[in-house]
């Protein structure tokens, strides 16, 4: 059977910061090693914007040629199909985790060459249970070798334990952190939590930056990700450090209209 082929509703124009940012994150991504193909993203709380991060990493991803997989693994309260499509009853990966459905039926095809997504499908009651089915591992296996990236998209760690029982199984993981709203030792301990699943942490990305106070300069005033990805196993203590040094500068600024 072909695989289903959906339109998605994309943003048209970034500002320069999200493009210039989107593209030093793909850029660390490629030099993560060869060996890095699976890579959750989660963060400490609810909208810190795991969901844009990941959705654009895996569209910037794909326009430069890459294969990617975006797997929509926030089973709690994914609105990606609603924010991103006009199609409604996707079969979803809580159905394929629940054996009712297979993985090759709920991947879909976008209208972006090599960018294809499984999404979250029904809310179920068992989240935390189907994510660490032993299908969940299986997927990434099987599909690894056909993509060049699998973009997992998680719930946040610093409330639910998903993120941690699915970076388990994946080969890096990326913490997602709100510029000044997450608290240093916050970061520090979902970052252990990460740490203690065997994950290889790549880094924080620093999202929702006020570039007015980096730059001290109106002009760029602009709302745009910031992406420290460190390759080396001092990762530790830096992956939370952006927090931190936001914390004292940067207030965050937020995007409206999006209903959740
Ligand atoms: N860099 C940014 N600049 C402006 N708005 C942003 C940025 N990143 C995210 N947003 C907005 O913030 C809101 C939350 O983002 P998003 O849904 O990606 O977060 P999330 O961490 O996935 O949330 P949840 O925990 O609910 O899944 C959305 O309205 C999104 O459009
Ligand atoms: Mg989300």
């Amino acid at each position: 059977m072909p695989m289903k082929k959906i339109e998605l509703l994309l943003e048209e124009q970034q500002n320069y910061f999200m493009r210039e940012s989107f593209n030093t994150l793909r850029t660390n991504i490629l030099f993560s090693g060869k060996n890095v193909k699976t890579i959750i993203i989660t963060s400490c709380m609810a909208h810190e914007g795991k969901t844009t991060v990941t959705f654009e990493t895996a569209r910037n991803l794909a326009e430069s040629g890459k294969k990617v997989l975006l797997v929509d693994a926030d089973l709690r309260k994914s609105v990606m199909v609603s924010r991103y499509t006009k199609v409604r009853g996707i079969a979803g990966l809580s159905q394929v985790l629940s054996g009712q459905v297979s993985i090759n039926d709920a991947i879909c095809k976008t209208q972006i060459e090599g960018f294809d997504i499984v999404f979250a499908g029904p809310y179920p009651p068992n989240p935390t249970e189907l994510v660490g089915s032993p299908i969940f591992k299986e997927i990434l296996d099987e599909k690894r070798e056909q993509y060049d990236y699998i973009l997992v998209d998680a719930a946040p760690l610093g409330l639910v334990i998903d993120a941690a029982v699915m970076a388990s199984v994946c080969d890096g993981a990326i913490l997602v952190l709100n510029a000044g709203s997450i608290k240093y030792r916050f970061a520090q301990s979902v970052k252990q939590q990460l740490q203690k699943s065997g994950c290889k942490i790549l880094g924080a990305v620093l999202n929702q930056v006020n570039h007015k106070n980096m730059t001290g300069s109106d002009y760029y005033a602009q709302t745009g990700i910031r992406s420290e990805m460190i390759h080396d196993g001092a990762e530790a203590d830096r992956a939370a450090a952006p927090a931190r040094q936001q914390a004292r500068s940067a207030a965050p600024t937020k995007k409206s209209g999006d209903s959740q």
